[in-house]
């Protein structure tokens, strides 16, 4: 069977007018081998229409993006490749740091910014991750910036402000023009790994804040073009509930992305 590479361009929703992204992030799981294994099986798995409905990226941990890059150039494989993290400087002595500019090179086309476990685990500030978001936007690629409040934050009814707090400096800091192209991940942190995700009222309500945020700070064009991903313990089961959502135009996907088959069920259940 010969399929052509165009018949798995990803149109925009109907209503909203914006690509649907789907993306799953590895973390720190599947050395390179196990890697090519993953998307090997999941290419088989998925089908023409599955690309159609969304845009797919893959961000495994910075050792298999070469792997990745390769296996999908040579099975004309339409994923995108992402990846988890970047440093916000150019280049230089930072031991153990991964430029922009060296995963631009990759092929790379989203980068995860300010996941709420570098946040919380490697103490990253609101105004780092937006200095990351536009290193990623400097070299040409686009930004998946994570936001999302923690349980306590929620109880003490501070989420509005908290993802308030966490956009600002991406707002006042990303060139206007190219802000629009930015991608949002909503991640309540007591949703993530918990094994149930938020209630779609929960996340529409949010998201609809969320929008109308950026709508107040930089108006309503780029509040009506920016994606907003929702995130925490997504899965087969809930993908579909969750992406007829209006605000929610894709999923961040964790756990259930480390698996070919779960993850192909989820795309073709959204
Ligand atoms: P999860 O992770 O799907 O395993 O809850 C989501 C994330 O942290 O991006």
């Amino acid at each position: 069977m010969s399929r052509k590479y165009e018949d798995f361009v990803a149109s925009p929703d109907p209503i909203t007018h914006r690509v649907r992204l789907i993306s799953g992030n590895w973390k720190m799981n599947l050395n390179h081998l196990e890697a090519i294994a993953l998307v090997q099986k999941l290419h088989h798995l998925m089908r023409p229409e599955d690309f159609r409905y969304a845009e797919i990226s893959l961000h495994p941990p910075f050792t298999a993006l070469r792997s990745l890059q390769l296996s999908f150039e040579a099975d004309r494989m339409p994923f995108t490749l992402g990846a988890q993290d970047v440093s916000d400087e150019p280049s230089g002595a930072y031991t153990g740091e991964i430029s922009a500019s060296m995963l631009a090179k990759l092929g790379v086309g989203y980068v995860i910014v300010g996941h709420s476990e570098r946040r919380r685990l490697f103490g990253e500030t609101s105004e780092l991750v937006a200095r990351k978001a536009l290193a990623v936007h400097q070299a040409g690629m686009r930004p998946i910036v994570c936001i999302g409040e923690s349980a306590k934050e929620r109880s003490d009814g501070d989420t509005e402000a908290v993802l308030a707090a966490q956009l600002t400096p991406v707002l006042e800091s990303y060139p206007i023009d190219a802000l629009g192209a930015l991608v949002l991940a909503y991640e309540p942190i007591w949703a993530i790994g918990a094994g149930e995700a938020a209630a779609p009222e929960v996340v529409g309500e949010i998201a609809r804040a969320i929008r109308a945020l950026v709508e107040a700070r930089v108006g309503s064009e780029i509040a009506t073009s920016m994606r907003i991903q929702y995130g925490g313990s997504v899965t087969a089961g809930n993908s579909q509930a969750l992406m007829t959502i209006e605000d929610i135009d894709g999923l961040l996907v964790g756990g259930a992305s480390l698996d070919a088959d779960s993850f192909a069920l989820l795309v073709k259940s959204a």
